[in-house]
């Protein structure tokens, strides 16, 4: 039995702000953003809430795959910036869309969020627990970007995606793999709400995300192609067999030096970061929806999904469309 993605969706909030609409409120260039990143413009959230995308997105996916919300057996979301601590993403989501019946819980796994969460759908359908589950990845990242800080806040975009999950005897995923290193956690991170209890003293200084971009870079250009070639071997096929690689949309000079580790044309990596900028955990099920409603999957096509990010943390799966 595999798990097969029978449906996919995504939204976006309406505001798109450009590289020069930065450089009219800080100290950036279109120039500087578009050559050490590809992004040239991100949609950043105003009324939009991370939950109302989220509906948006999976609703859209249930619709394509055919499958009404009270049937959703499990909801997982998967991010790091949800509009509450509690109650979860997931849980405002089975309220929203009327899934009364499904299981809903968060995973947080950072950029890595959307493909943790997918494998941990993938082993609840191969147990048989489960048949019908959404997978949702969105962030507001916006909100937790320290908008002096021009060598982050450029970065990042808000969005949502979607995708509905069921069994299949033919179609679906193959092999996954999935990696973590907390030793190395603090080159990407943001502390949550202090302790503010009676016996604590502390400032009450909000915290933003904080990057060593190089040295994130240099995680992410070693260790991706290492994932994604370890889960390609697992499922029995070769670098040049797979049709399509969906990467996390972190920077274009990611993506190019991986093409060229795997040997593989920049053609087969489709990117949507030019418009979107980094969706953390948003980013994979965003990309695949604007590729599935492309027309860019045919049946039986082999595609590999990765993710990397934050924990530090990464994530590679193989399947078939
Ligand atoms: N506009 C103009 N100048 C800037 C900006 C900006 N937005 N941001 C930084 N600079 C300046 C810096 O102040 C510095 O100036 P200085 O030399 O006078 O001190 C100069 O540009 C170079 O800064 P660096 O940080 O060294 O720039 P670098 O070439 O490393 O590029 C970047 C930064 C794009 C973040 C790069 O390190 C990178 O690609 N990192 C990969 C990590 C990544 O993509 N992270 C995304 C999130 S993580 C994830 O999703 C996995």
């Amino acid at each position: 039995m595999r798990t097969r993605i029978c449906g996919s969706g995504s939204a976006l909030p309406k505001l798109e702000v450009t590289n020069d609409d930065l450089s009219k409120i800080m100290d950036t260039s279109d120039e500087w953003i578009k050559s050490r990143t590809g992004i040239c413009s991100r949609h950043l959230a105003t009324d939009e809430t991370l939950s109302s995308l989220a509906a948006d997105a999976a609703l859209q996916a249930l619709e394509e795959a055919g499958i009404a919300p009270e049937e959703l057996d499990m909801i997982l979301a998967a991010t790091l910036s949800a509009d509450r601590l509690l109650p979860t993403l997931s849980c405002e989501l089975q309220q929203r869309l009327g899934a009364g019946k499904a299981v809903a819980f968060d995973i947080n796994a950072a950029c890595s969020g959307f493909l943790f969460a997918l494998q941990t759908a993938d082993v609840y359908i191969k147990s048989g627990q489960y048949q019908k589950i959404l997978v949702v990845g969105g962030e507001i990242l916006s909100k937790l970007m320290d908008w002096e800080d021009r060598s982050t806040c450029v970065l990042f975009g808000d969005g949502a995606g979607a995708a509905v999950v069921c069994p299949d005897e033919t179609f679906g995923i193959l092999s996954s793999v999935q990696g973590s290193d907390g030793a190395r956690g603090e080159v990407l991170s943001c502390e949550n709400r202090k302790n503010n209890n009676p016996y604590v003293t502390n400032s009450t200084k909000p915290s933003y995300v904080s990057m060593d971009g190089q040295e994130v870079y240099k995680f992410a250009v070693r260790t991706v192609p290492k994932a994604i070639l370890e889960a390609v071997e697992r499922a029995g096929l070769t670098v040049d067999e797979i049709d399509v690689f969906l990467l996390h949309q972190a920077n274009i000079r990611i993506i190019t030096s991986v093409s060229k580790r795997l040997g593989v044309p920049l053609e087969k990596f489709p990117t949507n970061l030019e418009n979107c900028g980094n969706i953390s955990a948003g980013s994979v099920p965003i990309l695949l929806d604007h590729v599935n409603r492309r027309g860019m999957l045919k049946k039986g096509d082999k595609v590999v999904l990765a993710g990397f990010g934050a924990g530090l943390t990464w994530g590679a799966s193989v399947l078939t469309w």
